[in-house]
């Protein structure tokens, strides 16, 4: 059985004092849900205090991004050893933001996969379509780039952990959700692939998140789906009791 996984990624949002305020008032909107995993990924500046406000608590710390080497000359950078040292437990990759906007390539997506699974941590591959890759008819071939770029080279028991992000271009920021289905079919190609790269077993294990425009109000509609195994919320979960209502779906 797949545990369902809810997890926020705030991007560039909220200073070191906006996260203490959210995470207390947040801990107390959640306590007691123990039957799906949360996950919240501040910025990089807010992630040690957030390790100590949640340490003992059943909320995952995520980073939305970790370069491959342990430490060196990497201007900017933050490092997955670092990462662990403030309590992460999960790190965003291969975010369409970072693809689109910062020019991160499949190469660059699959070292730093690398460097986070040799942490010991947990990566969550990012893969979706953009609108006029989808219009094209490209949206299956593309995925399957993504995921294969990323993925191949590692053994199955190498990506222990490894939860996969659909979040197609179009329906992030937008509004514009995909509807259950057109999640389900995507979701369903993902894991077919996974099928493929690692045997049907394995892939029957990993979790598949949808993420874009998620809300409270379709949260449930979406995780009815047999393969959409939990949710990457951006902008409502900047909001705890938002977030709680959709972490409480169902
Ligand atoms: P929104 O929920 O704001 O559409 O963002 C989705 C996302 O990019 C999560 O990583």
């Amino acid at each position: 059985m797949r545990k369902p996984l809810i997890a926020g990624n705030w991007k560039m949002h909220k200073t070191v004092s906006e996260t203490l305020a959210y995470l207390r008032r947040f801990r107390e909107l959640v306590a007691g849900v123990e039957d799906r995993e949360i996950m919240i990924a501040p910025p990089f500046t807010a992630l040690y205090m957030a390790g100590q406000e949640l340490a003992g608590s059943h909320i995952r710390l995520g980073a939305q991004n970790a370069h491959w080497a342990e430490s060196g000359a990497f201007t900017g950078e933050i490092s997955p050893l670092m990462l662990k040292e403030c309590g992460v437990t999960y790190v965003i990759l291969g975010h369409s933001e970072r693809r689109h906007i910062f020019g991160e390539t499949d190469e660059m997506i699959r070292q730093r996969l690398s460097g986070v699974l040799s942490a010991g941590l947990k990566p969550i591959l990012c893969v979706g379509e953009t609108l006029e890759e989808r219009e094209a008819g490209r949206t299956m071939e593309v995925l399957e780039t993504q995921v294969r770029s990323a993925l191949s080279g590692f053994s199955a028991a190498e990506l222990q952990g490894l939860v996969i992000a659909y979040e197609p271009v179009w329906a992030i920021g937008t509004g514009r959700t995909a509807t259950p289905e057109t999640a389900q079919e995507a979701h369903a190609y993902i894991r077919g692939l996974l099928g493929d790269l690692f045997g049907k077993d394995r892939a029957a294990e990993v979790r598949i998140l949808y993420g874009g425009s998620v809300k409270p109000e379709n949260i449930a509609s979406l995780m009815a789906q047999p393969d959409v195994d939990g949710a990457l919320v951006g902008g409502a979960s900047l909001d705890p009791e938002t977030f709680a209502r959709i972490v409480k779906y169902g």
